[in-house]
């Protein structure tokens, strides 16, 4: 075969080579990478949430309200900070495993229910730090009333999943304490 024959075959030849480098370097860019080999976690959660609105040391304390709120039958437009302890029993001397820490406001005109923004802060074991972030409407006088994690740190760092809360034990004066059942999907 004829050297001139051979040139056209080279120049395939390398623009091949060129396109297959090509496209494995397209995969990769300078500002964002790909990892697809992370392994999904999923936790599951069991405990009682204390909240204590009344008397001389209450956990949650309203901080805000509109002119209106005391007016409503269901405080529409009041505003809690909370700082509630979370244990792993209902009982108030039951071991503590951290504490729900945040706001939670009522949203509703027709029923009760509060908006919860809230960061769930464990302080106990290998959570010792650990939180989770719970946004989402909680219809308060239902019983299986779901919310959204939608974020945390520590081992629960990428979180995302849901609570469900039942409430365990309540007062006339709006102390509760409710049972939470949490599932969550973090990654290895
Ligand atoms: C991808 O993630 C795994 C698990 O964290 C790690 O072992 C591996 O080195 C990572 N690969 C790259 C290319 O960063
Ligand atoms: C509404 O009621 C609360 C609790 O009884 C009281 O502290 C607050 O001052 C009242 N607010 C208004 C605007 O009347
Ligand atoms: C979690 O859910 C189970 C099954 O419904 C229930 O028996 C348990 O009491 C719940 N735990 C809490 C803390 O509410």
């Amino acid at each position: 075969m004829a050297t001139q024959n051979l040139i056209p075959l080279l120049i395939i030849l390398v623009s091949a080579i060129l396109a297959c480098v090509e496209a494995q370097t397209s995969d990769q860019t300078s500002w964002a990478k790909r990892n697809e080999t992370e392994k999904e976690v999923i936790t599951t959660l069991q405990f009682y949430f204390h909240d204590v609105v009344s008397g001389p040391n209450p956990t949650a304390i309203r901080i805000a309200q509109a002119a209106s709120t005391n007016a409503s039958s269901y405080l529409f437009g009041a505003l809690w900070m909370i700082d509630d302890p979370l244990t792993v029993g209902p009982g108030p001397s039951s071991k503590l495993i951290g504490r729900a820490r945040g706001l939670y406001g009522s949203v509703g005109q027709t029923d009760w229910g509060l908006i919860m923004a809230l960061s769930y802060v464990f302080t106990d074991g290998i959570y010792d730090g650990s939180s989770f972030s719970l946004l989402g409407f909680n219809p308060v006088m239902k019983s299986g009333r779901e919310m959204a994690v939608v974020g945390g740190t520590g081992l629960f760092r990428l979180a995302r999943g849901y609570a469900i809360a039942n409430t365990y034990q309540a007062n006339a004066n709006g102390d509760a304490i409710v049972g939470y059942n949490v599932t969550i999907v973090t990654y290895v």
